[in-house]
């Protein structure tokens, strides 16, 4: 079995559409190897053409001391095991296999969480990765609790395992479930019996001390928090960030994102994305709090904002 190339037990989830390149890159610059072991990149889809390397690289970004694995999304397809053979070339790391997108499109190409009432498909899709990487790649597996029920969940575990899986992700929830509180936890107890590799939680996590919580309550070898960690991307280490480090970050990722000629607003927009979800610094608290950003409609003013905030914090420093 190919060695995992995680640095810790603690993993940043994949999220189509926010943890991009460089929100990913901020984030990995907050932290130690030791507090953040691995991440992921977005899905990338393949329906009937193979990607290029270019594209490959592009999703990868800038790699550092923390690993971050590509992950594929797409049925059995000479698209997907070509895209997979120009991933190595390329030096990836490691593959992970998307099989929780419950999106339309991703349902309607039987990829994605249409798998979750198909085991011996799902097998085959992750054997035929295994078979075509060959053994020095690892080839993870990002599986939900099931379809419109948990009654598959040892079932789509043990098919990941059999198909040569190095690691199982299960998001505790199911497809029908979607993105819902909670999360039972209970599944990853389950799938962690189920599972003859190791098995990463997910699902629910809302605090720094739940990473811990959750390996200790279930068993699981590594715990992977989404998205409390747009609105916390300090989660992994703990660290509590001031207003002035909060600000700095968005501010950050808002001339990252211009500095690859982002316009004004959808730069804005995504700083909206992640303060919809913040929860530290006290830059906002409470349904107000956080309303006072969302329902800004000039971009300058959400910029100007954040800039007097880093600048007010650090005179009081
Ligand atoms: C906006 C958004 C985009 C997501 N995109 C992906 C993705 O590209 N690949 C994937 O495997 N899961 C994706 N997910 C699911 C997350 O990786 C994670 O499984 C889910 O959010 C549950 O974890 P949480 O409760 O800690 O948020 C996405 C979730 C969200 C909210």
């Amino acid at each position: 079995m190919p060695r995992l190339p995680f640095t810790a037990p603690n993993l940043l989830a994949p999220m189509e559409g926010v943890t991009d390149p460089l929100f990913r890159q901020l984030v990995l610059e907050l932290h130690e190897p030791k507090d953040l072991g691995g991440t992921f990149t977005e899905f990338l889809r393949i329906s009937h053409q193979a990607r290029t390397r270019r594209t490959i690289l592009q999703h990868l970004g800038t790699q550092g001391p923390i690993p971050v694995g590509l992950q594929l999304m797409g049925r059995k397809s000479d698209a997907l095991l070509e895209t997979a053979r120009t991933a190595v070339s390329a030096g990836v790391e490691l593959i992970d296999l998307n099989f929780g997108c419950p999106a339309k499109g991703a349902l309607k190409g039987c990829a994605g969480a249409a798998m979750m009432d198909d085991p011996r498909g799902l097998e085959d899709v992750v054997q035929s990765i295994h078979d075509t990487v060959g053994s020095e790649i690892p080839v993870t597996a990002k599986l939900r609790a099931g379809g419109d029920d948990d009654s598959l969940l040892e079932d789509l575990v043990r098919a990941a395992c059999a198909g040569g899986a190095a690691m199982v992700t299960l998001h505790a929830r199911t497809r029908k479930e979607a993105y819902a509180a909670p999360a039972p936890w209970e599944r990853l107890a389950r799938a962690v019996a189920a599972s003859s590799v190791p098995l990463c939680g997910n699902g629910g996590i809302d605090s720094h001390a739940d990473l811990a919580r959750m390996r200790q309550e279930t068993g699981c070898t590594y715990a992977m928090v989404g998205r409390a960690a747009l609105g916390n991307p300090w989660i992994f280490s703990g660290h509590e960030p001031s207003a002035k480090e909060c600000a700095e970050f968005l501010l950050a990722y808002a001339d990252g994102l211009m500095g690859r000629d982002a316009p004004l607003r959808g730069t804005v927009s995504r700083l909206k994305q992640l303060l919809r979800h913040w929860s530290v610094g006290g830059i906002a608290d409470g349904a107000e709090g956080r309303r006072s950003w969302l329902h800004e409609g000039d971009p300058e003013a959400v910029l100007a904002r954040l800039g007097t905030l880093a600048e007010q914090d650090r005179q009081r420093v």
